[in-house]
């Protein structure tokens, strides 16, 4: 920490006036899973869901917040780790304005993830992995990036010359190349009911739809 002598300034509109107003708590929904198992698509869709609901959503995505954000870091260890703590103090931030921040990053280690879990309150941190075999992520290949790992020209690739740590303890899992997306959307609404994510006027229409 460098920035010393700063006292924490406590807001006039909480949390919970927020959540109350949008009828939802507003927790971290972290996707993670190798390049091309569909974080991003299922976050899209997740979202898509939420917001016919009026829930107050954000997807943070790997690509596009390495353009701005983050572009500044590399995908050696050290910088995917501190990609990931500065989306983590993000989320926070957006958890704190009563809005479900969605992300979508490999986040490949589990000790990065598991710092974020532990940087909010017990609860606050939604572990979706997203599950789906190397082979089947390579098939799909949608950037053209693992023939280009493979091919030695890119360096330290997610599943080919970097590991990715499945994760041990996650909340949802959900299996991306034997589901459709919309299987795997209902299962994770499904799932946050059951985390008790939702009020309860918007759990009872939730329950209607799905
Ligand atoms: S993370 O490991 O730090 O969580 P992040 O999700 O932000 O990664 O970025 C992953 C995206 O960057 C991939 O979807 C892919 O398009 C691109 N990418 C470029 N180089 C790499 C690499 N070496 N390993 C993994 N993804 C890469």
């Amino acid at each position: 920490m460098k920035s010393d002598n700063v006292v924490w300034h406590q807001t006039a509109v909480t949390r919970p006036d927020r959540n109350k107003l949008h009828g939802h708590e507003s927790v971290i929904i972290w996707f993670t899973g190798l390049s091309g198992a569909g974080k991003s698509t299922l976050a899209n869709a997740l979202e898509a869901r939420l917001h016919e609901l009026r829930c107050a959503t954000i997807v943070l995505d790997g690509d596009n917040v390495r353009h701005g954000l983050c572009g500044d870091l590399s995908f050696s260890h050290e910088d995917r780790e501190e990609n990931i703590r500065r989306i983590g103090e993000m989320s926070k931030l957006f958890i704190d304005a009563g809005v479900i921040p969605l992300t979508a990053f490999i986040s490949p280690f589990r000790s990065d993830r598991r710092r974020v879990r532990e940087l909010v309150a017990k609860g606050d941190f939604v572990e979706i992995y997203v599950r789906c075999g190397l082979e089947t992520c390579e098939q799909r290949d949608v950037k053209g990036m693992y023939k280009k790992a493979r091919r030695g020209e890119i360096k330290e690739f997610t599943g080919i010359s970097s590991p990715y740590e499945e994760p041990e303890d996650a909340e949802i899992i959900v299996d991306t190349d034997t589901h459709t997306i919309e299987e795997c959307v209902d299962h994770m609404m499904n799932e946050l009911v059951r985390l008790n994510v939702f009020h309860g006027p918007l759990e009872e229409r939730i329950a209607s739809s799905l």
